[in-house]
């Protein structure tokens, strides 16, 4: 359903985002200058529109080049960015974001667990809609800013739940 309604109101916002947000900083490091501040504020997409693992399994997922198409076979601007997002599509070849969060090996996380108990997004990414460039907000994430959480939320506090 988020889906659909996502969908509808993209293509509204089609006809009034044009002109929107022009010439902000590119990149951040990434290979395509991918703004959440426009998709997910602007636009208004929710998080789990493109982060459709997060419900479902311990990873949250990045959306392939097909997902962005589904908007971007129509929405065209002069942005060099989306002719490189073009050329991935055209020649078949995902893009090579690099990671912002990265967990030690040793340590077990699981996206679903936390969705479904209601934890949000922002809990531990901060108001990632304004930010055009993922900024990790979170210096890195220690084990003594999961137990407090854990222990606030009366969840697991086992060594074995988090260490494999
Ligand atoms: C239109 C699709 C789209 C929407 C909507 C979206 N994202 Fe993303 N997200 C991406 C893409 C693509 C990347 C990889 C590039 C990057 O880091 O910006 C990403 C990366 C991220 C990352 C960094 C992951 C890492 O460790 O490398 C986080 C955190 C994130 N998104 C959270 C969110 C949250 C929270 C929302 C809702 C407020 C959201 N996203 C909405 C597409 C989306
Ligand atoms: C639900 C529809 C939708 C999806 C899905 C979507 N976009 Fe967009 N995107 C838009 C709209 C609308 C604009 C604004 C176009 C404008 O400025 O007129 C835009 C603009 C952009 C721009 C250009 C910004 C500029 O400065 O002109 C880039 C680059 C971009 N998107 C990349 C992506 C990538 C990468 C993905 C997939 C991770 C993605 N988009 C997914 C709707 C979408
Ligand atoms: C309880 C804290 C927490 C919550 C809530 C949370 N995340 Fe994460 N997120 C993390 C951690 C920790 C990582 C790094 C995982 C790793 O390195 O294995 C991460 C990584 C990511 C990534 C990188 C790709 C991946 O799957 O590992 C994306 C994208 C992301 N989160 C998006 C989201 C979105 C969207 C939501 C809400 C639906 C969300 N996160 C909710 C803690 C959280
Ligand atoms: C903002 C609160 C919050 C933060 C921060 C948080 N968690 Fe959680 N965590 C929860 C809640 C709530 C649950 C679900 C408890 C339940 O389902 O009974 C949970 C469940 C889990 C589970 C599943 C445990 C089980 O036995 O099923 C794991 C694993 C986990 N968290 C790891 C982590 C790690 C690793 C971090 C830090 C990177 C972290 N969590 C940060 C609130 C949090
Ligand atoms: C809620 C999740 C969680 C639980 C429960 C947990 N840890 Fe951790 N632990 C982490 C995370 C995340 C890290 C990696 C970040 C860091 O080094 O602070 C970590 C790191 C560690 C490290 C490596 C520290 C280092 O300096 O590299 C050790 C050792 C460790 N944990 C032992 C334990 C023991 C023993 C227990 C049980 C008493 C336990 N952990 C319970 C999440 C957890």
């Amino acid at each position: 359903m988020v889906g659909a309604a996502a969908y509808v109101l993209a293509i509204l916002l089609l006809f009034m985002a044009g002109g929107a947000r022009r010439g902000a900083a590119a990149g951040g490091g990434q290979p395509i200058a991918f703004s959440h501040r426009l998709h997910a504020g602007q636009l208004k997409l929710d998080c789990q529109f493109c982060h459709f693992y997060a419900r479902r399994s311990a990873s949250a997922g990045v959306p392939s080049v097909g997902h962005c198409m589904r908007c971007h076979e129509l929405v065209e601007t002069k942005s060099p960015d989306l002719q490189k997002l073009r050329e991935h599509w055209e020649r078949r070849q995902p893009i090579a974001w690099s990671r912002v969060y990265d967990l030690p090996d040793h340590v077990v996380f699981s996206h679903e667990k936390h969705v479904r108990a209601e934890v949000a997004c922002a809990r531990c990414h901060g108001a990632v809609e304004t930010m055009e460039t993922v900024q990790p907000v979170q210096e890195e994430f220690t084990m003594g800013w999961c137990m407090q959480c854990h222990k606030e939320r009366k969840a697991s506090l086992e060594c074995l739940s988090c260490h494999r």
